[in-house]
């Protein structure tokens, strides 16, 4: 089967299910977001505050061209790497694009009380949420499936993917 690329929003449980999803078919977990903090030796919010979001995703596309070199990996990415085409080119090389979707008020209760996000460390961070959802709608729709995650369980959704992927990847 070929690697799992799960993208979507920041909070809809991508590297929670990303893990779940890794167990149970024996695959290797690869987090995009870690390995850009482990290569550059730098935390995400570090990265944006000295190289600006330019210079994060740039980074972030050379670690995603790495990575997807890789076999049977289950690879959540970052909520913004489904932004650049070249991403999701290297992402389909071997791998099948599933995105995660949620509410923005989900959303909003998965990621009020974590600074790691940068992008959301704003006054109004559901005016934000809803923004962002709305400008990135078409750029996640690219994906190969899409999964509703509202009001389901991370090991529903995990079981849901590997049943997709099966049928349709
Ligand atoms: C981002 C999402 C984050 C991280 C960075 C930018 C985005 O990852 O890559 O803060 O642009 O949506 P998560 O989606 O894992 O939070």
């Amino acid at each position: 089967m070929k690697n799992i690329v799960l993208t979507g929003f920041m909070g809809t449980g991508k590297t929670e299910v990303g893990k779940l999803v890794a167990q149970k078919l024996g695959y290797k977990l690869i987090d995009v977001d870690s390995e850009i903090e482990k290569e550059k030796k730098m935390k995400i919010t570090e990265i944006f505050k000295e190289c600006g979001e330019p210079g994060f995703r740039k980074i972030e596309s050379d670690v995603i061209r790495r990575l997807s070199d890789m076999d049977n990996a289950v690879i959540p990415a970052g909520g913004g790497a489904v932004l650049r085409q070249e991403n999701m080119d290297n992402f389909r090389r071997k791998g099948v694009i599933v995105c995660l979707a949620a509410s923005p008020e989900t959303i909003l209760k998965r990621t009020g009380n974590d600074s790691t996000r940068p992008l959301l460390q704003v006054d109004d961070p559901m005016k934000k949420i809803k923004e962002l959802l709305e400008l990135r709608k078409p750029y996640y729709e690219k994906a190969d499936i899409m999964i509703d995650t509202e009001g389901k369980t991370p090991l529903q959704v995990a079981e849901e993917i590997i049943e997709r992927v099966k049928s349709e990847g």
